[in-house]
């Protein structure tokens, strides 16, 4: 017998959350809310009449809003998977209404396994090239035009990845906004001698939307705010 789906609720309802939707059933949910800028305003759609019998939220939601769902979604004990940017300087705030509420959580600037496995790679390079004095570090990445934050919460996250391998120099970050690019990061060292170049480009957001789904099916059940990048490949 089939198991019976899982109820989902879409906060932020615009590229990657539409995109969620479509493939939501393929991943035994049915998506039974979905809030967006009309109906979510100061977060006037985060209530526990709307949530009630929601087992999983998915945000792909805007910057300003996260936080204040997050906080609301602990409240209500529902477990959300975040994929939104550009909010981690509220991470202190909404991990202490996690723990307060015994709550789950987890967020990640990236959910595609390709970029999972592209931090593992940078962290080798730095790591292998943070005792070579000789090489300057840069990060490059490239997004469509309709994103908001830069750098891209995938950039911050590997030189994140880049100084726990060790790598202490400075590193150049450069970012484009341009046409329909769906994510492409590029991490380099530059030698007088030679220049090493590690790519990831995302081909479409289909990557992302399962990522995110997998990681709304690994929450169900926790506790805890985890951050995607350190489970993915438990999922
Ligand atoms: N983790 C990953 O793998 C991954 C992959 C791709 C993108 N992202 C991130 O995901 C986020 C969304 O990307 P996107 O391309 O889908 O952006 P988007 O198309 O702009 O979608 C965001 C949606 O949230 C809506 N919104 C605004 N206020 C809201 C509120 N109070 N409550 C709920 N929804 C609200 C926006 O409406 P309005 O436009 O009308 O304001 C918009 O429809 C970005 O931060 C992006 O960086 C993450």
């Amino acid at each position: 017998m089939n198991e019976p789906k899982k109820k989902l609720a879409l906060i932020g309802y615009g590229r990657m959350g539409r995109l969620v939707g479509e493939l939501a059933p393929e991943h035994g949910f049915a998506v039974v809310l979905k809030l967006d800028e009309f109906n979510n305003e100061n977060g006037a759609g985060m209530t526990a009449e709307n949530f009630a019998g929601v087992d999983v939220a998915v945000d792909f939601s805007i910057p300003s809003v996260v936080a204040d769902n997050a906080v609301r979604l602990a409240e209500m004990q529902t477990p959300v998977a975040i994929g939104a940017t550009g909010w981690l300087d509220e991470l202190d705030r909404v991990r202490a209404a996690v723990e307060r509420h015994d709550a789950a959580l987890v967020y990640g600037a990236n959910f595609s396994v390709g970029v999972n496995a592209f931090y593992r790679i940078v962290e080798a390079a730095a790591k292998a090239l943070a005792g070579q004095e000789e090489y300057d570090a840069f990060l490059y990445e490239a997004h469509h035009k309709f994103k908001v934050d830069a750098p891209s919460g995938t950039a911050l996250r590997l030189l994140d990845a880049m100084r726990e391998a060790g790598y202490a120099r400075a590193v150049d970050v450069a970012s484009n906004r341009v046409g329909h690019v769906p994510g492409t990061h590029e991490i380099g060292f530059d030698s007088a001698a030679d220049t090493i170049r590690v790519t990831h480009a995302a081909r479409s957001r289909v990557g992302f939307a399962r990522g995110a789904l997998k990681a709304a099916r690994w929450i169900m059940g926790r506790k805890g705010l985890y951050e995607f990048s350190k489970i993915w490949d438990r999922l």
